[in-house]
């Protein structure tokens, strides 16, 4: 069972959106494998089972996250409310999940992610993915959440890597920079592009090994769900990024 959210909910009620500003980090620095300090990156969040990290996921309103199916698929969930596409559990083709919590998020604890708002030109585009999973192959998740710069690959590049043109959909996308990758326990959690509001282009999927050569970490592409999250989110009062003067 689903136990909690690393972010606990407290209650308070609000029914029509205010207008609200998102992917605004907090003293981001962008470099590779580096710890992120406390409230960096106030969208991302974790997904606990039993007190432990098992994925990450991406705070997009107050009371709603993505993160991937594969996550919570068959997992029984009593507290939150899962809706997922049409997840193909052979391919991890559609690895998207909107979670609903049942008690929106205190203000002061998360600041969310921008979504995309049109299909993003994403190949070759410096991105930065984060999460507790693994910091090498077959290490131990760890116990605080790491960030890590990384490249998009262009959909050639991806369909020609390791993996055979016949696993990548396109709804997925490849990145990885050498020796940096997400690894297991990050899946569900951001890959965000800071252009400059941080905004959710991919979700953890899927990969061989961790940061091996050809063989990129799989992320969802998460501009091929818009039309999917318009109805998804329809109860959430998502946020814009800042007005440029
Ligand atoms: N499915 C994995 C998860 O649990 C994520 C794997 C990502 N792998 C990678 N090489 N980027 O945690």
């Amino acid at each position: 069972m689903l136990r909690a959210l690393c972010i606990f909910a407290a209650a308070a009620a609000a029914s029509a959106c205010k207008p609200c500003t998102c992917g605004a980090a907090r003293g981001a620095r962008v470099v590779g494998g580096d710890a992120l300090s406390p409230g960096e990156f106030p969208w991302l969040a974790a997904l606990l089972r039993d007190d432990k990290v098992i994925c990450g996921a991406t705070v997009v309103a107050k009371d709603h996250l993505l993160t991937a199916t594969h996550c919570v698929h068959e997992i029984e969930v009593s507290r939150l409310t899962v809706l997922h596409p049409d997840f193909k559990r052979y391919n991890y083709d559609n690895d998207i999940a909107v979670l609903r919590l049942a008690e929106p998020l205190p203000d002061n604890l998360f600041r969310p992610a921008c979504l995309p708002d049109d299909e993003y030109r994403l190949s070759g585009a410096n991105a930065i993915v984060s999460g507790w999973g693994s910091t090498s192959e077959k290490g131990p998740a760890s116990h605080i959440p790491i960030k890590a710069e990384i490249q998009i690959w262009s959909e050639e590049e991806c369909a020609g890597a390791g993996y055979g043109r016949a696993k990548v959909t396109p709804n997925m996308l490849c990145a990885n920079a050498p020796g940096r990758d997400s690894c297991t326990g990050d899946s569900g959690g951001p890959l965000v592009v800071a252009n400059p509001y941080f905004t959710l282009v991919g979700i953890v999927s899927w990969g061989r090994g961790c940061a091996r050569q050809g063989y990129p970490g799989v992320y969802v592409r998460v501009d091929r769900f818009l039309p999917w999250l318009k109805v998804a989110l329809r109860h959430a009062c998502t946020c814009s990024p800042p007005l440029f003067p």
